[in-house]
């Protein structure tokens, strides 16, 4: 291999070690509670998750009976470069697992299966795992978030796994949530999540902790849960009480559409499309409202919102000194060129 593949290969895993970030079993089991029907019967596949230390693995193992499932798997990921081999192993249990009195799932060393190559979830070892799986859950590395939906999808698989909220901006994952085959989880709405993160994980005061025995934690903005089960709850009318007005919900200066700032404020009697914030996703009931597009670069292009103006184009540019990407939605306040964050395009269905 040449020294500079050598060195990118080096790079890729260093920056896939700052997707170290392990979830806390809290937050599992507010997530899981919404499916426990779907659970049953089912081959669960956590495939980013070393059995001996992810909270996913425990919480099935744990939960096994309660849950009536009939099969678990777990593979995991070593890093590696020519000069390490891994040691990635599987562990498949079809039985609930209990605590021994160090707080450690009793299971043995003679349960696993090395894994002939690292436990990537695209090796072809995971793959066939992958097809005898029901439902995958887990919380995969961000760096590959596109690339793991894309395969869950290429596999047909039901699936429940964490990432960011800024996924939904993605051109192939928005498009799943259009066509109403994603969505967001029930849990995890708003705010900041705490995960576990290696001992040499560099934390900065603000947002981490280290507990009493010296586990480091940091906290963590924008998670949510991405699934395509279906949970009660988000088929729930967002009530909505504010009546349309334009002064209050001004006309994109590019696209046929109100601008909405707060998704709670979408007005009641709007019959028309409305430009709403993404975290609008964490309300949505399908029923209530339809989701025409998305109002950023290529996706807002492909729903026809037009190119910049040569004159706020170069406004934007010169005088504002931002980027302006055509396809981006945007507004003229009071004589400026106003880009509203992305936004999510609806109708509302009721009306
Ligand atoms: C955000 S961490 C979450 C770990 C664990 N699932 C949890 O929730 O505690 C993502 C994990 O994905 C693993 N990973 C990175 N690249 C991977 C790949 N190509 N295939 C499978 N796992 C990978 C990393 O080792 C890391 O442990």
């Amino acid at each position: 291999m040449a020294k500079k593949s050598q060195n990118e290969n080096l790079h890729k895993a260093k920056d896939g070690k700052k997707d170290e970030f392990y979830t806390q079993l809290t937050d599992i089991e507010k997530e899981m509670k919404h499916y426990k029907d779907h659970f049953v019967g089912k081959t669960i596949y956590c495939n980013c998750d070393d059995p001996e230390w992810s909270n996913f693995f425990r919480f099935f193992a744990l939960k096994f009976e309660d849950l009536k499932l009939k099969k678990l798997i777990s593979t995991h990921f070593v890093y590696s470069d020519m000069f390490v081999q891994g040691d990635a192993y599987k562990l498949e249990i079809t039985r609930q697992l209990n605590l021994k009195s160090d707080g450690k799932l009793d299971f043995s060393d003679k349960e696993k299966t090395k894994l002939k190559r690292n436990g990537d979830f695209s090796s072809s070892e995971c793959v066939e795992l992958l097809k005898e799986a029901d439902i995958v859950v887990t919380n995969p590395t961000f760096s590959l978030f596109r690339q793991y939906v894309a395969q869950l999808v290429q596999y047909d698989k039901k699936f429940l796994i964490i990432g960011n909220v800024n996924a939904i901006t993605y051109k192939e994952i928005f498009k799943l949530i259009k066509a109403n085959n994603l969505w967001l989880g029930a849990s995890i709405h708003s705010g900041d999540r705490e995960f576990g993160v290696p001992d040499d994980y560099p934390l900065n005061a603000a947002s981490s902790r280290i507990d009493e025995d010296g586990n480091k934690y940091i906290r963590v903005k924008g998670v949510r849960w991405f699934t395509n089960l279906d949970y009660k709850e988000r088929h729930e009318d967002l009530i909505l009480f504010k009546k349309y007005t334009p002064e209050e919900y001004p006309t994109y200066d590019n696209y046929d559409a109100i601008n909405v700032d707060v998704t709670k404020s979408i007005p009641a009697d709007y019959e028309g499309v409305m430009g709403v914030p993404i975290t609008f996703l964490d309300k949505y009931n399908p029923e209530q409202f339809e989701v025409v597009g998305l109002g950023i670069s290529n996706s807002g292009i492909e729903i026809g919102v037009q190119p910049y103006k040569p004159e706020h184009k170069k406004y934007r540019k010169e005088v504002q000194k931002r980027g302006a990407v055509d396809g981006d939605l945007y507004l003229i306040t009071n004589g400026i060129v106003d880009v509203p964050y992305a936004r999510i395009i609806i109708k509302n269905k009721k009306l």
